[in-house]
């Protein structure tokens, strides 16, 4: 329905349950590229910084919102990344030519302080190996540096270095973005399937406990998407457990509409890759599923014109700005839209990281004499790994659509909806893309006896372009105490306009 009356609803049951969600969809990515290690986790000199240099504002951020999983070391960055430079006493570390991002990399932290600064973060590693300028050896080497307990060359060698206990790093990315003719040592579907293959199979002769995720496409705009996914996993479906996506949307047009439908083409690109897998799957008469890994997503484009001309027109040197956008509103409400797709379809994505974390296309953001500070898309990414823990729900959402630019048939309202069990709490995320209406939604919770409404969480602002500062923070949620109603079982919340909603229910005792 395009005109008249514009309406949401949803019905949520016990029964009709997504999956479990595995919680490390709401990880988040940590490359060697501008302030995002420099100046970002790693500022010794700041005051806040720990007795390994290491920023605690930034940690207490990370920690509130509690990230479960962190890419690391890139990116592009990984393409050329030796590995055996970043280890062993920092005196003796080389100062590297790092090529994706025209930087001088200077060694300072590598492999086993990423380590350390994860456990100070609560999280968990996931490692990428370098499968543009290197291959099979150079991953084994790392791998058996970082998991194999000692007694062997590399194991010796981390113990040498200080680190008696390995690493035991489960998730390992073979390379990044290999499709991609910007990538360092870019190939061929092919010949990057052959390599994917041959380097699983190693890798997991040493650890046959690992998770690896072979590369899919940059995005699906390059011309070999979705040749690129079944060529690769028809060379390495039975060695590899994940497969990438990486998409980042923008709003170069100002046509905010056109912009928020966008969660609707990375909804058809996880249908497509999934309808890839399962292809293969069919065609290997295989009984194994393919899961997708959504390792590189976000809002990209404010900071692009800058960094052409900095990438273009600046000399070598360490951490330079790159790639640090400064996000509006809309901005939050898209990322909003991006964490319900991804709990839609949390049966087969098990694993997503915002890209990236700190200081680079990020949710937070430091000064070098001041402050870490959140940005606005820090919030619905701080809602959804806070209350989105559980089982997703099918929703059966209806809403009244529109169309814009570039899409047809977009929902007013778009929602996903976690029931934790074992807390007994149901937690429904909302956004209203309407510009201009409230639209009141109703969702049947008939099958949640004794739920009740605990808090209505809103982020909303009539300005499209607000922004977060070190010093203002414009955009920020709120508990809506007026816009809710619930009884017999049917809760009607006012979704205001162009808004964020988090309907947290507990049952009450
Ligand atoms: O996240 C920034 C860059 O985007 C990554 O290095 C690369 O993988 C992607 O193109």
């Amino acid at each position: 329905m395009k005109s008249g009356k514009k309406f949401a609803r949803i019905t949520l049951d016990k029964d009709f349950q997504i999956s479990p969600v595995d919680k490390r969809i709401y990880g988040s990515f940590i490359e060697h590229l501008g302030r995002a290690v420099y100046g970002g986790i790693y500022q010794p000199g700041h005051p806040s910084a720990d007795g390994e240099g290491f920023r605690q504002d930034v940690l207490d951020l990370v920690k509130e919102l509690g990230v479960p999983i962190v890419r690391y070391p890139g990116g592009n960055f990984v393409s050329n990344f030796y590995w055996e430079d970043s280890v062993g006493p920092v005196a003796d570390r080389p100062r590297r030519l790092e090529l994706a991002w025209r930087s001088t990399e200077p060694n300072l932290i590598g492999v086993n302080e990423f380590a350390s600064w994860a456990k100070k973060a609560e999280t968990q590693v996931m490692m990428a190996v370098n499968l543009g300028t290197r291959g099979i050896e150079a991953a084994c080497n790392l791998l058996e540096y970082c998991n194999h307990p000692s007694g062997t060359k590399y194991s010796d060698l981390r113990i040498s270095h200080g680190i008696k206990n390995p690493h035991r790093i489960k998730t390992w990315c073979l390379g990044n973005e290999m499709d991609g003719p910007w990538q360092t040592g870019h190939k061929t579907a092919y010949e990057y399937g052959r390599l994917a293959d041959e380097t699983a199979k190693a890798m997991r002769q040493i650890d046959p406990s690992l998770e690896l995720v072979a590369c899919g496409s940059s995005n699906t705009n390059m011309p070999t998407y979705p040749q690129w996914e079944a060529t690769v996993l028809e060379e390495a479906y039975d060695s590899v457990d994940f497969i990438s996506l990486h998409t980042y949307y923008g709003n170069r047009f100002h046509d905010t509409a056109n912009f928020l439908a966008q969660s609707d083409d990375m909804d058809h690109f996880i249908k497509t890759v999934i309808a890839t897998c399962d292809f293969v799957k069919a065609k290997k008469r295989s009984k194994k599923d393919i899961m997708l890994s959504f390792d590189e997503w976000n809002v990209w484009f404010h900071a692009n014109e800058a960094d052409d001309d900095t990438m273009k027109n600046r000399p070598w040197s360490v951490a330079p700005r790159l790639l640090e956008d400064q996000y509006d509103f809309e901005d939050a409400l898209l990322v909003g839209l991006m964490l319900i797709t991804l709990l839609k379809h949390s049966d087969r994505v098990r694993m997503a990281c915002m890209a990236q974390l700190v200081n680079v296309i990020a949710p937070i953001m430091t000064e070098e004499n001041g402050p870490a500070w959140r940005q606005t898309i820090y919030y619905p990414y701080l809602h959804a790994s806070r209350y989105g823990r559980g089982i997703a729900l099918e929703t059966a959402l209806r809403s009244s659509r529109h169309d814009t630019l570039d899409y047809t048939d977009v929902t007013d309202v778009d929602a996903a909806a976690v029931w934790d069990n074992e807390g007994e709490a149901l937690t429904i995320f909302a956004v209203n893309r309407d510009l201009s209406e409230d639209i009141t939604l109703e969702a049947d919770l008939r099958s949640f006896p004794g739920y009740q409404l605990l808090e209505h969480l809103v982020l909303e602002n009539p300005d499209m372009g607000a922004v977060n500062t070190a010093e203002k923070e414009a955009v920020c949620p709120h508990a809506a105490t007026d816009r809710n109603q619930l009884a017999d079982g049917i809760l009607r919340a006012k979704l205001a306009p162009a808004s964020w909603n988090v309907l947290r229910l507990k049952k009450s005792i």
